[in-house]
């Protein structure tokens, strides 16, 4: 345990994107770990910077127009970003599994779901046919395929949207990676499949010890699933915590106005979400000063000014608010909330 505690860090990560119309500032000075055997989940509105954060882990962000402007990625001690081509398509191929959001567009329509499984292998020569086919067949039934070897010679047209993400999973699991990357895995499922494929995941880190990245827009599922949870706002971390702290020690106020917009898996149907008033940032000129100063309920003349630091609340709790400054007037935030999860 002690070489590699933090299976995965990521130091101070910058990501933009060259556009026409400037230059998209997707990441900014991103820092996150993943331990061993923990599920660590991403949360925050539509553009956050989730995805391209989880992508520059595996460096699958098209690069051009995408590009690192600093920061380290170091999976088990090394950094992605000094990988050779080799290394990263070990590291892709066998060390980290990627579930994307939509299985529609990320599977192959004109090769057969058993094959694309397979592809997996491509290049391993240390595996031979008969075995790679066994995997496959394997890990069809794992993911809860049935009648797995028709299956494998069907085309994704033919087959529903739960058994295509379960296709996807498969490809993603199947050289038994230490870590899956999940980006809302189950957004376009019905409840039942999705709370399938958290139980599958939960089975895995129990079984196997697989280290997962969450990334969800459901409360829900963080708090089924997670250990701890990162919190983004206009490509920044916000707030980090545990589980508990971020849902009952909330410290920042975009928490709290996420957790009274998001509906979740148990939110009572009565009870009313406030959306959060306003927009994110504008990420081709983002605000000098707290990225949420103009939809905060509380913000100061310093937010509009100065980034705030990060404030170690607890040993696993921080926190980027002016609020948590010394000298800082208290506030009740608690007041505010409304329980939705
Ligand atoms: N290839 C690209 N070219 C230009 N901009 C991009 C590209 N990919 C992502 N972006 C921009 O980077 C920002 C972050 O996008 P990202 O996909 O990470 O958001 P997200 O948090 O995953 O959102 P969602 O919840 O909708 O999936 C957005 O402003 C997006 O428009
Ligand atoms: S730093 Fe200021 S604007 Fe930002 S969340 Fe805290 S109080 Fe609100
Ligand atoms: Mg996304």
């Amino acid at each position: 345990m002690a070489e590699y505690e933090n299976l995965l860090e990521i130091k101070n990560l910058s990501f933009s994107f060259k556009t026409y119309g400037g230059t998209v500032k997707a990441v900014r000075n991103v820092s996150l770990t993943l331990r061993k055997g923990e599920i660590l989940g991403i949360v925050g509105e539509s553009g956050c910077g989730k995805s391209v954060t989880a992508q520059c882990i595996m460096r699958l962000n098209p690069e051009p127009p995408g590009f690192f402007e600093g920061g380290e990625i170091l999976y088990k001690g090394k950094d992605v970003l000094k990988m050779s081509k080799a290394e990263l398509k070990a590291l892709r191929s066998r060390e980290i599994g990627f579930i994307f959001q939509d299985p529609m567009t990320s599977l192959n329509p004109t090769m057969r779901v058993g094959k694309q499984i397979e592809e997996v292998f491509h290049g391993h020569k240390d595996i031979s046919k008969a075995e790679i086919h066994k995997k496959v067949l394997n890990i069809m039934r794992l993911v809860g395929i049935s009648d797995a070897e028709k299956r494998y010679r069907q085309y994704p047209h033919e087959l529903s949207g739960g058994m295509k993400q379960r296709i996807m999973i498969a490809i993603a699991l199947v050289s038994d990676p230490t870590m899956i990357i999940c980006d809302e895995p189950t957004t376009s499922l019905d409840v039942t499949i999705e709370a399938q494929i958290l139980d599958l995941l939960l089975e895995l880190r129990e079984k196997f010890g697989t280290s997962i990245i969450m990334i969800t827009h459901d409360l829900g599922v963080i708090a089924k699933l997670c250990d701890r949870v990162v919190v983004m706002y206009g490509g920044k971390v916000l707030e980090n915590g545990t589980v508990d702290e971020i849902f009952y020690e909330t410290a920042h106020p975009y928490t709290y106005g996420l957790m009274n917009s998001i509906a979740s898996l148990d939110t009572d149907k009565n009870s009313v979400l406030t959306p959060i008033p306003g927009t994110p940032p504008d990420l081709f000129a983002p605000p000098k000063g707290c990225p949420f100063a103009a939809r905060c309920d509380y913000a100061m003349k310093v937010c509009l000014e100065h980034p705030p630091e990060y404030t170690n609340l607890t040993e696993e709790h921080r926190s980027a608010c002016w609020l948590q400054h010394e000298m800082a007037p208290k506030v009740d935030l608690r007041g505010k909330r409304k329980e939705t999860v």
